[in-house]
């Protein structure tokens, strides 16, 4: 099958909106200490870039999980690869995702957290395919709500490919002739 990317945010309003979501961030966190868990790896382009335009004083932590093989779909299972290297406890941590699909990740790295008590928790992702929600979660800030495709690009793989794609893109396959 041959995997063909179909344009769907452009570039320049990826970073248009990135833009927007750290000014309301900045304004909903100011005068407060700061501090990112960025979701590897699919949210690390977003982060970076967000991080960039936070003005507060700031710290960034990473955490790997898995809950997709090489698929399209989840496999349900989700495992912790690589957890945060620093404490939370009494911090405000911003959760940031590149994409909520049925919510199941989001949960499970929300409930681990909280054990640990930051002061305040919040989650911010780029993409939000809300129509697949299966689980009650709360989502602060989002930067595009999308129908339901396979989104790629931006830090968005399929099969660890395409990250670096400067947009997202739809995934489809077509039969080869
Ligand atoms: P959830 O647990 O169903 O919300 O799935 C969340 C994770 O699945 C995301 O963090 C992504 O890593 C992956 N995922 C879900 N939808 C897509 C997609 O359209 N493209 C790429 N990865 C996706
Ligand atoms: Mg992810």
């Amino acid at each position: 099958m041959e995997e063909i990317i179909i344009k769907k945010i452009e570039e320049e309003e990826i970073h248009k909106r990135v833009k927007e979501l750290a000014d309301m961030i900045n304004e909903d966190y100011k005068d407060k200490n700061l501090h990112l868990a960025c979701v590897l790896k699919g949210g690390v382009y977003f982060a970076c870039e967000l991080s960039r335009h936070l003005t507060m004083p700031l710290t960034i932590d990473f955490l790997s999980l898995s809950s997709y093989g090489d698929g399209l779909t989840s496999q349900g299972v989700i495992t912790l690869n690589h957890d945060l290297t620093q404490n939370i406890a009494g911090k405000n941590v911003l959760l940031v995702e590149d994409i909520i699909d049925t919510g199941k990740t989001l949960q499970y790295v929300e409930n681990m957290l909280l054990k640990r008590e930051p002061k305040t928790f919040n989650v911010c992702t780029l993409l939000d395919k809300v129509s697949r929600r299966v689980t009650d979660v709360e989502i602060r800030y989002v930067g595009f709500e999308i129908e339901d495709y396979f989104a790629v690009g931006y830090g968005l793989d399929y099969a660890q490919k395409y990250r670096n794609l400067p947009y997202i893109g739809e995934l489809q396959f077509k039969e080869e002739a």
